[in-house]
């Protein structure tokens, strides 16, 4: 699936340059031009990337790229348990 239009990147493009280390959407705009031009898909790549930082299919929670750099109030929520009672 396309993710970004302006630059046709595709979701499995983005997913390996996670994989590789990317953990921002500057940095995935650094290494491919996503979210480089009108924008427009720089919140669903932002989304892949927390996506994966919170566990996705290569991702873990002790993972070095979960840096303070990266870490957002999205992945902190999720670190002190999404839904739990009390
Ligand atoms: S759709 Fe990605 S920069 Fe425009």
């Amino acid at each position: 699936m396309i993710v970004c239009l302006c630059k046709v990147v595709t979701d499995r493009a983005i997913d390996q340059l996670i994989d590789d280390g990317a953990a921002s959407a500057a940095e995935i705009a650094q290494a491919c031009g996503a979210g480089a031009g009108c924008g427009a898909c720089v919140p669903a790549i932002e989304g892949m990337i927390a996506a994966m930082l919170a566990g996705g299919p290569s991702a873990c929670r002790d993972c070095p790229r979960l840096t303070a750099t990266v870490r957002s109030p999205y992945v902190a929520h999720l670190e002190h348990g999404v839904g739990e009672a009390g």
